[in-house]
């Protein structure tokens, strides 16, 4: 079955038939408004190209169309949650070139924007907006020769990353061309229609028979329905799919929940946090993270602040800062931070983690920081956000909107950033030599092909939470790395199984818990870090010794574990200073299918919220 699993930030619209464009293209970008956007515009083709956009809700669209409407019956249209440049009308897609001739919108991300934009500045090309995609229709209308088809061929010679485009022109009246990198598209066949789209939701009302745009694909739509070539060129044949989903499954990409949705595009949200920020020499460069060498090699501690899942990926950071950076790392709940009055001061580095950028006591544990001396470095993934406007760094986190309450792939973006970041602040202050750079970017690069594998594995960690059902208790243990994993595999089955769960480190056990590991009690062992590997199991053996039922999340090569868990979950081996980006995945799968087994309302766990903006 297809299913889709890209973390997508933006919504995709497009129309070719007999009818007036605009209104139905309005209405496909409602269907879309449940994955999130912070602006949202149409252009249509009648003579000319003709543009209304707005920020804010499509109800705002919706108004200036009511005013000013658009005639024509091709179109395409756009929501956008923003990632080059703040939410504003003049960065709301669509984005035309100078001429007014060419027009696109686009989904993802333009890797080498920088370069792109100053060449085209160099040469005298004036933006209105601060987005990666008006140069698209820049270098679109720079390369057009009288077909359109060659011309965006040319065009995305030159883009490199993970994006979907699509443009459309007033010199080829009735066709629009779109190309797939990464990012998702798909085709709608009408009768004498044809309906193009990032999602299928956007679609699902006017036909039931799709083509599916695959990676590195060029389609080319008419009325008539749809060409798809590679984008090199040569023709593709792709059968038609028809999908009997109803418009609920399809919000879910066919999958029964968000969460898990959202756990199968985590190696989409890898590709895509890492994307244009990090080359294979380990060089990087993290777009809103203003302070100089001068200030890294200054730092005299860091500070940590967050709640919940991302306070947890906290934990890891803490790790990786003081592993690679050698620094003085706390990590501080920001509810007990704000009130402790901590001993906070300059030359300090202060990284608030918030998914949502929102969350209300994580603002005031990074303003009472930043009032205290400390430069406040925002990891989050809201572009906008309260946050992120008020922090002197940002670094965003690019998992795409994450709908589900319980988190999983912004976790993983949070991670992914951590690790960018101590790379940055290390090459800056000299801790981090050439070979360790290249070691962590070799690893971070082959992360999302290992996550995907543990994600195969599914039906394996399906089978293994009949284990743990019917449990009352359930306790997870780890060292190092593995602790913090931990915290955050137990947080997950909690909040969406109801099971009573704790995480300790694996040394704490006999200090008190153990009293209550009998036997059948689940362990759940978390053992991937070398250093401390023996060390980790002799916990299991203790528990093992009364009667508890071990799970292990242990490397694929771990010849050991086998004799000692009643499950092993499996991860590709990878550089242990790595290991929780993979280590998570069966943990979150784990909370899902438990979860699923008992029955609950996984995406709205009871009592709980996606985001906390009330003390
Ligand atoms: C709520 C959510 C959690 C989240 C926490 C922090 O409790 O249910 O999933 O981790 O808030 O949210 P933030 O948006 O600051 O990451």
């Amino acid at each position: 079955m297809y299913q889709e699993v890209h973390a997508r930030m933006c919504g995709i619209m497009g129309y070719v038939g007999p009818r007036q464009a605009a209104p139905l293209i309005l209405d496909g970008l409602r269907r879309l408004e449940y994955r999130g956007y912070d602006s949202a515009g149409i252009a249509v083709a009648n003579g000319d190209i003709h543009v209304r956009k707005a920020e804010g809700k499509i109800g705002r669209l919706a108004s200036l169309l009511e005013t000013d409407p658009l005639h024509g019956t091709v179109g395409i249209g756009h929501t956008r949650w923003a990632t080059h440049g703040v939410p504003s009308d003049v960065n709301a897609h669509p984005h035309r070139d100078p001429s007014g001739r060419f027009v696109v919108v686009h989904n993802g991300i333009i890797e080498n924007f920088h370069e792109l934009r100053e060449r085209l500045s160099a040469e005298g090309h004036l933006f209105e907006s601060e987005t990666d995609t008006e140069i698209l229709a820049h270098l679109v209308a720079l390369e057009y020769d009288g077909d359109i088809v060659a011309a965006v061929r040319r065009a995305v010679a030159h883009a490199e990353g993970a994006y979907a485009l699509v443009v459309m022109t007033a010199n080829e009246p009735g066709r629009i061309v779109a190309v797939r990198r990464v990012s998702p598209l798909i085709v709608g066949l009408g009768d004498g229609e044809t309906f193009l789209a990032s999602d299928i939701p956007a679609v699902l009302q006017h036909t039931r028979d799709f083509l599916i745009v695959e990676d590195g694909e060029l389609v080319v739509v008419d009325a008539d329905g749809a060409t798809i070539e590679h984008i090199e060129g040569g023709r593709v044949d792709r059968a038609v799919m028809h999908v009997d989903w109803d418009a609920e499954q399809a919000e879910k990409g066919g999958y029964e929940h968000f969460m898990l949705k959202e756990i199968h595009e985590q190696p989409a949200v890898i590709t895509e946090t890492v994307g244009g920020r990090l080359d294979g020499e380990g060089e990087v460069w993290l777009e809103d993270v203003h302070f100089d060498d001068a200030f890294a090699r200054a730092i005299d501690r860091v500070w940590i602040t967050a709640c919940g899942t991302a306070l947890h990926a906290g934990l890891v950071g803490r790790e990786i800062f003081q592993r690679i950076l050698r620094l003085p790392t706390a990590v501080e709940y920001a509810h007990e931070m704000r009130y402790a009055d901590p001993l906070v001061s300059a030359p300090s580095l202060t990284v608030a983690i918030s998914q949502s950028g929102e969350t209300a006591d994580t603002l005031a544990a990074a303003r009472l920081a930043r009032q205290k001396g400390s430069r406040l470095l925002a990891l989050t993934n809201v572009v906008g956000s309260t946050l992120s406007r008020e922090a002197d760094d940002v670094l965003y986190t690019r998992a795409g909107p994450e709908i589900s309450v319980a988190s999983t792939k912004a976790y993983m973006a949070m991670l992914i950033g951590e690790y960018l970041l101590a790379l940055r602040i290390g090459r800056a202050r000299g801790v981090v030599d050439e070979a360790l750079s290249q070691r962590v970017a070799h690893g971070l690069h082959l992360l999302p092909a290992q996550v995907e594998h543990v994600l195969q594995a599914e039906n394996d960690v399906a089978k293994a939470a009949h284990r743990i059902a019917d449990a009352q208790d359930v306790y997870f243990i780890g060292r190092g790395l593995d602790y913090a994993v931990a915290m955050e595999g137990s947080l997950k089955l909690k909040e969406i199984s109801y099971l009573h769960s704790e995480a300790m480190p694996a040394g704490e056990l006999k200090h008190g818990t153990l009293a209550l590991v009998t036997a059948g009690v689940p362990v759940i062992v978390v053992l991937t870090q070398g250093a401390v590997y023996d060390k980790t199991m002799s916990a299991v053996q203790e528990v093992k010794a009364r009667g508890a039922t071990v799970l292990a999340v242990a490397y694929e090569d771990d010849a050991t574990i086998g004799a000692f868990a009643d499950e092993v979950l499996r991860i590709p081996r990878t550089d242990d200073l790595l290991s929780p980006v993979a280590s998570i995945v069966p943990l979150q799968l784990l909370a899902y299918h438990v979860a699923r087994l008992r029955g609950h309302d996984i995406d709205q766990p009871r009592n709980l919220a996606k985001s906390v903006t009330v003390e």
